[in-house]
């Protein structure tokens, strides 16, 4: 279900880590508001601080200076126990290298977030089950990851990742491991997921076929977002040739 509380926004974010005498400032200065139920990608050059930005956001890591509310709430205010909290009730993650438990089934992984929602058993099942068949996988259920196909592992750690219902799902590089046709599958299933549901989906990627996929195209350069749609505008106007007056009057007057 929306609600305009889903909303996220996060005013002029810094980042900076320390590791000894090195320092490094990653974001710097991010500013950005996702509304409800959109589906937006997030591309930029490996180590431009995309990784960075998606624990930012999923209350994995705190920035070092900025605004980011979530839920409505200031997220600078509150306890470590409230942060995991707000991420166990409305955040869902997704990786490129799935992150499943190798012991455990594909039913047993999906429904491992619900145990610590204190939900009886057969409870976890039922809801585990019914994610499952959303993603195609009914007739893998008691499959170990070991036992399963790439893209039927993304789709587990899909519905592992759905089963809480959360408002947002951030998945980083989550095609990363995946040949073209199953990445394909699994932006699609993502698009289908965010227009049935309306969870709210960041997607990082390398591939511009899947930021394309998205309604809206986030790039991240020098610590900044940059809309799709204004960095287009930019390039065209760099590249608008110096011919000088003349050329301009030639083509006005014909
Ligand atoms: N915990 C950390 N401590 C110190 N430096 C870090 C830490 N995490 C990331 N960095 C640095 O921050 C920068 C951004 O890293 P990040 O993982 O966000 O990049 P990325 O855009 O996700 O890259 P990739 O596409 O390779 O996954 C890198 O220079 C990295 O070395
Ligand atoms: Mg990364």
């Amino acid at each position: 279900m929306k609600d305009s509380r889903d909303k996220l926004e996060l005013v002029d974010i810094y980042k900076t880590y320390r590791v000894g005498p090195v320092t490094t400032q990653v974001l710097c200065g991010i500013n950005l508001e996702v509304a409800a139920g959109d589906l937006v990608s997030i591309m930029g050059a490996s180590g431009s601080g995309k990784t960075t930005l998606m624990n930012t956001i999923g209350l994995l890591d705190h920035p070092t200076s900025g605004a980011y509310i979530f839920q409505g709430q200031n997220t600078a205010k509150l306890k470590d126990k409230q942060l995991s909290t707000l991420r166990g009730r409305h955040v869902g993650f997704v990786f490129q290298s799935f992150h499943l438990l190798p012991l455990l089934t594909a039913l047993e992984n999906v429904a491992l977030p619900l145990v610590y929602q204190g939900e009886s058993r057969s409870q976890m099942k039922r809801r585990a089950l019914e994610e499952l068949e959303k993603v195609s996988m009914s007739d893998r259920v008691n499959h170990r990851p070991d036992q399963l196909s790439g893209g039927q592992k993304q789709r587990v750690a899909i519905a592992r990742a759905l089963v809480v219902q959360p408002s947002l799902l951030l998945a980083d590089e989550p095609t990363g491991a995946l040949d073209p046709d199953t990445a394909n599958d699994v932006i699609v299933l993502l698009k289908k997921m965010n227009a049935e549901q309306g969870v709210t989906i960041l997607i990082i990627t390398h591939d511009p076929a899947v930021a394309r996929q998205c309604k809206r195209q986030l790039q991240i350069d020098n610590g900044q977002l940059i809309e799709n749609h204004v960095k287009a505008a930019i390039d065209r106007e760099s590249f608008v040739p110096d011919v000088g007056a003349d050329y301009f009057a030639q083509v006005t007057t014909g």
